[in-house]
């Protein structure tokens, strides 16, 4: 079969003839359209889980995928030959993913069959960055009239979480580069900060180049404080700037451990560093959200499966990049 490998920890993703996986007692093979790329592809590729898992080399990378079932194994009564479906998975070893033809994986991974207004393209933009939006709008649990920053809004997990906090009436501030402002208004911001490198006026005669930062600008225009931050992208100290503005009782989140969870306690500000865990559940949840209309799939580039190598942790996404199979 077609799959992109990894030859080594740190290697470049290169095109390759592997062996078709063959299904086993209690699994599935899936015959895969689509493949979602996540920021997490490129930290596998680079051995973040060395030590911690067992790897398969040469390694398939890639956590999601979709398409229909090709083949059932024994035991499995719940899934047909034809069905379409889409899932998360990171099945030990590491090795065997969704950057290929086929995958097998275990009947109870994170699966789901796909309503038939779905497309197994947009179906592939969903599990990861979907999962964690809705895992972070309900552990915040997020109510109408709050003030909700996200911080990294324009990626994967900001396209649907901006989406997720209009859905519940909540007054959006998101981050976007100036380029980006229309689309965040589209998905559904109230407000949005630019950040980056910005040309400040303050004269007819005089402009100059200036980095804003995040947390000032919103002291400008909401000195009243936020309630919930979301931040996908902070370092330790930014995600310390950003979560001073949340007013005591309310809920700060990092996706990539920069909270100090110790000092949000002390200043009466709940949350901490979030490590997505939901399933099946929240892939049938958000599957519905598309399906009626409700949620878009915010899908900018849809590269072929052979270009993986440029996708895969490339900076600058603007919503979900899917690779098609
Ligand atoms: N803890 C968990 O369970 C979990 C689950 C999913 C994801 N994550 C992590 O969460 C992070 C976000 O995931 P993702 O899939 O949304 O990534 P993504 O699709 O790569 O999006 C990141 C976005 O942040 C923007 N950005 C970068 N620096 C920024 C800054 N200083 N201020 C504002 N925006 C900035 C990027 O645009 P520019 O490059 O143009 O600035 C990009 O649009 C990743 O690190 C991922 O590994 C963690």
């Amino acid at each position: 079969m077609r799959a992109i490998v990894v030859r080594e920890f740190g290697g470049k993703p290169e095109a390759a003839d592997m062996p078709v996986p063959e299904v086993g007692p209690g699994q599935v093979q899936i015959q895969l359209e689509a493949a979602g790329v996540n920021p997490f592809d490129k930290r596998i590729i680079d051995g973040f889980l060395d030590g911690k898992l067992p790897h398969d080399f040469p390694l398939i990378p890639g956590t999601d995928g979709a398409g229909s079932i090709s083949a059932v194994g024994a035991g499995v009564n719940d899934f047909e030959i034809g069905d379409r479906v889409v899932g998360k998975f990171l099945i030990p070893p590491v090795g065997h993913g969704t950057f290929a033809e086929y995958i097998v994986v275990p009947r109870e991974s994170a699966i789901a069959k796909l309503p038939d207004e779905v497309t197994a393209i947009r179906a592939a933009a969903l599990p990861t960055a979907g999962i964690t939006a809705l895992d972070l709008m309900h552990a915040a649990g997020v109510k109408g009239g709050q003030k909700v920053l996200i911080v990294g809004a324009s990626g994967g997990v900001g396209s649907y979480l901006v989406q997720l906090g209009a859905l519940a009436g909540a007054h959006v501030l998101a981050t976007a580069r100036p380029d980006d402002t229309d689309r965040m208004i589209r998905l559904g911001a109230t407000e949005v900060v630019n950040y980056g490198r910005v040309t400040v006026t303050d004269s007819p005669t005089h402009a100059e180049d200036s980095e804003l930062s995040v947390a000032d600008s919103v002291r400008m225009t909401d000195p009243g404080g936020i309630d919930v931050l979301f931040d996908l992208v902070s370092p330790p100290p930014v995600f310390a700037d950003n979560a001073s503005l949340v007013k005591p009782g309310g809920w700060a989140f990092s996706t990539i451990w920069s909270a100090d969870e110790a000092d949000l306690k002390a200043r009466g500000v709940q949350g901490g560093n979030l490590e997505s865990s939901g399933g099946a559940a929240e892939l049938r949840e958000l599957l519905r959200m598309v399906g009626n209309g409700d949620l878009m799939v915010p899908i900018s580039n849809m590269p072929p499966l052979a270009e993986a190598a440029e996708v895969v942790g490339a900076p600058g996404a603007r919503g979900k990049t899917v690779l098609v199979i």
